[in-house]
């Protein structure tokens, strides 16, 4: 894999004059641990009582910076991810740190190195390396592994995580000029070279020749050609692929979208290079998939367009039929997401997998229902909800489940087609999407993450600047890590 971050992570011993950064928990006396360094004159006089991601920074020949971890026993790996992101935030103008963060807490060692690498190395991402000027010179991290081999392998895991996470950001921040279907896919086919999973790239021609009705007519306002590509990857230790659990990730790439003819208005168009970032955190996944080594076959689809009302523009009123047959009217040409989607999910169903998970910014009511921190999930069975509820909490990603309520499928009966491609105004936006996506999955297991609020941040936040955060990626990686073929 390419190294789209440029921190390096020692696991061995710290060059010197490295700061150090230590975790510090409360112990059952209320009193902080007792810390190298750490006096209870300097906590009294700075005011630092560690609760959590409080931090003291005391400057010296050698930089110590003490993160609090709250009370003991409360400490997890989500509490140590923070605390590394805090840690690390604080000596981005250091060369070196040594991330010393367990402290007291008895954190498993193993998710515990992993998430402190994570939080730690989110936060030292810029778009494509580009020097914040910030005065940041941090180019080393080190965790001093010893000879645990589990704090070393969930390092490694977490480095691995957090490139791949870089990796995803970067393909969602650049311009939509220089990330086109056609430069997704070159990007993809090199990435896929490095990482070691195969890809086949459907072109325009070939989209046509297999149907793939949805991706076409939002494509056709546009001058740049749609693409498709399908990723796979399985464990090659001579099992019979029939004999592995088997699952297909479908990700929303639309390179820009500008609403099409039912345009956006302009203050909705500005982030809207974001809107396939559910492709690139397929990629990113796929990116990961030979170094986890998951007991899984994994197919992806990445469904590849702009969405723009040129003169070939899908109008209002058109039908048109997606892969596995059903036609949609396209009432409202900025709800493409459900359009390419429709072919993503009829090619995973054709594949006979166990599971199908989607990824997609799709509906700006996800925001309304959640806000920008939670990202919506829904779901056609329960043992399926629960393996991604499940993941989310491992991955300490929030997520929130919303109901399918199958009489809503009224809201998108269509005089002229199988379905209209949207709802009533106001109403239950995020559901309705929700519900059309179920036209083309059949019985197969599935879960639809709507990431239009996680995928972007308005703002600078916790682990990284503003722009793409690559959301759903950790989720993704548990999912496949501990992935149980559901019962239908
Ligand atoms: N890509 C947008 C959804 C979106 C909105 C993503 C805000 C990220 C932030 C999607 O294609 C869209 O335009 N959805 C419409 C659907 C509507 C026309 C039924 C929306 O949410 O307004
Ligand atoms: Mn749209
Ligand atoms: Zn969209």
């Amino acid at each position: 894999m390419s190294t789209p971050l440029v921190v390096e992570l020692l696991l061995g011993d710290a060059p010197k004059g490295s700061a150090v950064a230590y975790g510090v928990a409360i112990e059952k006396n209320n009193k902080p641990s007792v810390t190298p360094g750490l006096s209870a004159a300097m906590m009294t006089k700075r005011g630092f009582t560690a609760k959590p991601g409080q931090v003291l920074v005391v400057p010296g020949s050698q930089t110590r910076i003490y993160v609090g971890l709250g009370p003991v026993g409360s400490v997890t790996s989500d509490r140590l991810r923070s605390a590394a992101a805090v840690a690390t935030r604080a000596a981005l103008t250091e060369s070196a740190l040594v991330l010393d963060l367990f402290g007291t807490s008895k954190v498993d060692k193993r998710p515990g190195a992993q998430a402190i690498v994570e939080g730690a190395l989110a936060v030292t991402y810029s778009y494509r390396n580009k020097p914040a000027n910030d005065g940041r010179r941090l180019s080393t991290l080190c965790l001093e592994v010893g000879t645990s081999r589990a704090l070393r392998d969930g390092a490694r895991v977490g480095e691995a995580i957090a490139r791949s996470t870089a990796l995803v950001r970067d393909l969602v921040n650049t311009p939509p000029a220089q990330m086109t279907p056609s430069i997704f896919a070159e990007q993809a086919i090199d990435i896929a070279e490095q990482a070691g999973f195969s890809i086949e790239v459907w072109d325009e021609k070939r989209i046509a020749d297999e149907r793939l009705g949805g991706l076409m007519g939002v494509a056709q306002g546009g001058l740049e050609p749609p693409r498709l590509l399908r990723l796979e990857w399985h464990p090659q230790d001579g099992r019979p692929l029939r004999s592995l659990p088997s699952l297909a990730v479908v990700g929303k790439g639309i390179t820009f979208d500008s609403g099409g003819l039912s345009l956006k208005p302009a203050d909705g168009m500005m982030t809207m290079k974001c809107d396939m970032a559910g492709a690139a955190t397929t990629l990113g996944l796929f990116s990961l998939l030979a170094t986890l080594q998951p007991n899984v076959r994994v197919i992806g689809y990445c469904v590849l367009s702009e969405n723009l009302p040129g003169e070939r523009a899908t109008k209002p009123g058109d039908v048109h039929r997606a892969r596995n047959g059903k036609t949609f009217e396209i009432l409202n040409t900025d709800a493409e997401g459900r359009l390419v989607l429709a072919d993503g999910l009829s090619l995973a169903v054709e594949d006979k997998v166990d599971a199908i998970v989607d990824l997609a910014t799709l509906t700006g009511a996800v925001i309304v229902a959640l806000g920008k921190e939670i990202t919506g999930l829904f779901a056609n069975n329960r043992n399926l909800a629960a393996q991604m509820i499940d993941a989310a909490g491992r991955a300490g990603e929030p997520m929130w489940e919303l109901p399918m309520h199958a009489p809503y499928r009224r809201h998108i009966d269509s005089d002229v087609a199988d379905m209209k491609n949207i709802g009533l105004p106001g109403q239950a936006g995020s559901m309705v999407a929700a519900l059309f996506l179920q036209e083309f999955v059949g019985t197969t297991p599935w879960a639809h993450l709507d990431i239009a609020g996680t995928a972007w941040a308005d703002a600078p936040h916790e682990f990284g600047p503003r722009g793409g955060t690559g959301a759903a990626l950790r989720t993704l990686v548990e999912l496949v890590q501990h992935f149980a073929k559901p019962e239908r």
